[in-house]
């Protein structure tokens, strides 16, 4: 199963429109997961406190695993999200809050050591960004995740940068990165 996480706010998405060129490309079902709709919630002292006392009893049937779950049993997973102050939308990262569940996507072994329990062989990344794009603080803390914590062991970004500066035909660089996929 391919997993497509869809941190698109706007509707008329430029990162968006790179992801379904690229499934339309490979020709792959996906199973979207649309983050705008999906009323995330962040870890308060409560849901920490619920969620800390589930993994220790090693009980993992309560609703708020079902994302670290499907996420865990993807193939491939897709991610698309925007270049929003040097990063991601904060979307993104409530969504990562709620798959890292150790036991789930992740474990530790012995001497502390992460070990990564994703079932997907690669984790693609797609951006798109109004300037320059700096992956640091996105694709890189991404990447690291993937290979290092969550046993994904390849990554692959996707970009198209200059979109919202005059004198750059924002309509020409999205093509051009579609038509390379
Ligand atoms: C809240 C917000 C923050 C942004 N921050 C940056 C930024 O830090 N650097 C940059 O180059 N562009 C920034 N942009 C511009 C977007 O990266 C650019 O318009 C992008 O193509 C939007 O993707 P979309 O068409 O999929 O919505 C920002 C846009 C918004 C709305």
């Amino acid at each position: 199963m391919t997993l497509y996480i869809n941190c698109c706010v706007r509707e008329t998405s430029r990162t968006d429109k790179i992801a379904k060129a690229l499934f339309k490309k490979r020709g792959s079902a996906y199973t979207e997961v649309y983050l705008p709709s999906e009323n995330l919630q962040p870890l308060t002292a409560e849901r920490l406190k619920k969620r800390t006392e589930l993994i220790e009893k090693g009980d993992y049937s309560d609703e708020m695993f079902r994302y670290a779950k499907q996420f865990a049993a993807a193939d491939t997973v897709v991610i698309a999200a925007p270049y929003w102050d040097l990063s991601f939308p904060a979307l993104l990262k409530l969504y990562i809050e709620n798959i890292y569940v150790t036991g789930i996507v992740s474990e530790y072994t012995a001497d502390g050591t992460p070990q990564g329990l994703c079932r997907a062989t690669e984790l693609i990344y797609i951006t798109t960004a109004g300037g320059p794009y700096v992956p640091d603080f996105s694709f890189g803390y991404l990447k690291e995740l993937a290979e290092k914590y969550l046993g994904i062991p390849k990554t692959r970004l996707i970009k198209a940068e200059m979109l919202d500066v005059d004198g750059f035909d924002a309509d020409a660089i999205v093509a051009k990165v579609i038509d390379e996929l």
